[in-house]
């Protein structure tokens, strides 16, 4: 009898155990933690990551899938270097953390620099992919000739 009981006891524990492992979801925060930061902060917090993310987007007038790859089921897979624009950005910001380092004095890591830079992505890139070399004519006038220097 008192090996049929201890026999429960166990039976029960196991389902217990069982049961507790079936609905303990893996930590969210953790599951989506960046996996491939070669500029950004390891650690940078979720917050500041997507307004960067954001903001690369609308400085460049792109998506997210602009430069990260969407899988045919309509995921996005962010950790990818698949995408040669993702690859051009990485240097785009190491450029633009040593234009802001270098020439305006600004200090900190890449995130510091970010948040405080005189020169953004938006500063050349103004909405487009391809920034402007030169300002606008309107269409069909010719440029102005040089002024011959004043006698
Ligand atoms: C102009 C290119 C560009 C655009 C547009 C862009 N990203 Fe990124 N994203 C990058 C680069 C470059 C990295 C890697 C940064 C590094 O190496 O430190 C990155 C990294 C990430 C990561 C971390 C991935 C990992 O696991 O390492 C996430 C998440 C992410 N981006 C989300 C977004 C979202 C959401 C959008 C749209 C709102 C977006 N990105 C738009 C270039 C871009
Ligand atoms: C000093 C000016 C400047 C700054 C600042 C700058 N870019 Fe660029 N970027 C350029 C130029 C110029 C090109 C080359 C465009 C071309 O090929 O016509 C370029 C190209 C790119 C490309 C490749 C575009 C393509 O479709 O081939 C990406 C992506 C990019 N930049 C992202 C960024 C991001 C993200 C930032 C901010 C971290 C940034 N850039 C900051 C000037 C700049």
């Amino acid at each position: 009898m008192i090996h049929y009981r201890q026999l429960i006891a166990l039976a029960s524990i196991t389902l217990i155990l069982a049961l507790g492992m079936a609905f303990t979801q893996p930590n969210p925060q953790q599951e989506h933690h960046p996996q491939n930061l070669k500029v950004l902060p390891k650690d940078i917090d979720h917050a500041s990551l997507i307004k960067i993310m954001h903001d690369f987007s609308e400085a460049l007038g792109v998506k997210c899938s602009g430069c990260h790859v969407s899988k045919g089921n309509g995921d996005m897979d962010f950790a990818s270097d698949a995408k040669p624009e993702k690859r051009e950005a990485r240097e785009m910001m190491r450029m633009m953390k040593k234009i802001n380092r270098k020439y305006f004095g600004v200090k900190g890591n890449f995130v510091d620099v970010y948040m405080n830079a005189k020169i953004t992505c938006y500063s050349c890139h103004h909405g487009q992919q391809h920034p402007a070399v030169a300002a606008a004519h309107p269409e069909g006038q010719p440029l102005p000739p040089p002024q011959s220097p004043q006698p």
